[in-house]
């Protein structure tokens, strides 16, 4: 097995987990236990090889550590991907083995759900191990759906960047949310409330006809949605859609959503800063989920998951002050701050209660 390696900020631990009886394949990552356990999710797809598979899990796990830390949250990250089996398997079953790895590992790695993975996957694997957030049922303070907490994080990263960037408030902004779903819905409720006008597109179109009775939004074509003439565009939908050729086309002067990996490669954020427009790094301002979910496995209360999604534009500051003060991509700040709150080991103190 080859294992993509990262220089600048290599795994921890990397585990290969296969399991005859049950068909599974894991690859579970470890990138950094620094600031608390391993924490990110379990991804489930099909992959060509194990390469592809562990460099996926590898990448990803590097990401939760960047989302945790600046989140400011005591968790380290990590990520697994299971290989979907080619042949018939017991869905169950496949879960509960990943638990029993899981518990293995004595709690260096939480596990929740990710994509192509469900609560009843996480309830499975809690068969096997008690290391696992995202279970509707566990009796804590704090849980639930955590998108209108990402939502509302989103909203709160937008009007900074309006004041910012565009020097007036949001109420008089336009904004283009691409996916209407879990996020894109009540982050269209806030900005409506706030008083900001709006056009959305959705490939469901029932949903979008909802949102834009409940809004009074323009609905336009999923085609032309990030390139329409706007102040604001949130990607709300699938990861990768700020490649070469929209980043070239768009009108709007900021890019804030909540989907995961907007940029399709490295090079789309510094081609967003080349054409002056200002990209809210998504997993700075999509935060509020995770901490919602971690709230839920740590049993903080909802008010402490509440201020701590409060302090998101914050921490959005930060790293923008830090891409001026120094010449970077948004992005490029945002990995350095999350890089030195890890190697600083600066563990987030409790809120009080
Ligand atoms: P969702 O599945 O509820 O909503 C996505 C919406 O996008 C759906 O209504 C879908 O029909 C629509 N869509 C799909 N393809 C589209 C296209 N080509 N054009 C326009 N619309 C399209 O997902 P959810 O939970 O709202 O998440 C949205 C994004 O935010 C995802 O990338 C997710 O990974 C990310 N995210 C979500 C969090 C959460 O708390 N739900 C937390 C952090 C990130």
């Amino acid at each position: 097995m080859v294992f993509a390696a990262n220089d600048e900020s290599p795994a921890e631990d990397v585990y290969v987990v296969r399991d005859r009886a049950t068909g599974l394949d894991a690859v579970i990552v470890l990138h950094s236990t620094v600031l608390g356990p391993a924490a990110g999710g379990c991804r489930f797809d099909s992959y060509p090889s194990g390469v592809e598979q562990t460099r996926d899990a590898m990448r990803l796990a590097e990401g939760m550590s960047y989302k945790n830390a600046l989140a400011g949250l005591p968790l380290g990250g990590g990520k697994t991907v299971i290989r979907r089996p080619a042949v018939a398997f017991d869905r169950a079953a496949l879960f509960r083995a990943f638990g029993r790895a899981v518990e293995h590992l004595g709690g260096r790695y939480v596990t929740a759900e990710d994509v192509g993975t469900s609560v009843a996957d996480m309830s499975a694997v809690a068969k096997s191990t008690r290391y696992v957030a995202g279970l509707t049922a566990r009796p804590v303070h704090a849980k639930g759906d955590p998108s209108p907490w990402t939502a509302r994080g989103v909203l709160l990263s937008m009007r900074l960047t309006a004041e910012r960037q565009l020097g007036k408030p949001l109420s008089d902004c336009i904004v283009a949310i691409q996916g209407v779903g879990h996020v894109g819905a009540p982050l269209a409720r806030m900005l409506h409330a706030e008083g900001a006008r709006l056009v959305i597109a959705d490939t469901d179109s029932a949903a979008v006809a909802r949102v834009a009775t409940e809004t009074g939004a323009l609905v336009a074509p999923t085609s032309r949605i990030l390139t329409a003439p706007v102040d604001t565009v949130a990607p709300c939908a699938m990861g990768g859609v700020l490649d070469a050729t929209t980043v070239r086309t768009m009108a709007a002067r900021v890019v804030c959503g909540a989907a995961n990996n907007q940029l399709s490669t490295s090079a789309s954020a510094a081609l967003l800063a080349d054409r002056g427009i200002l990209y809210a790094p998504d997993y700075v301002v999509n935060a509020g989920g995770i901490i919602n979910v971690a709230a839920e496995y740590l049993g903080w209360s909802v008010n402490e998951a509440f201020w701590r999604v409060e302090a998101t534009a914050e921490r959005l500051l930060e790293v923008l002050v830090r891409a001026e003060d120094r010449g970077q991509t948004t992005v490029d700040a945002a990995n350095a701050l999350a890089r030195d709150s890890i190697a600083r080991r600066v563990r987030p103190a409790p809120l009080a209660a």
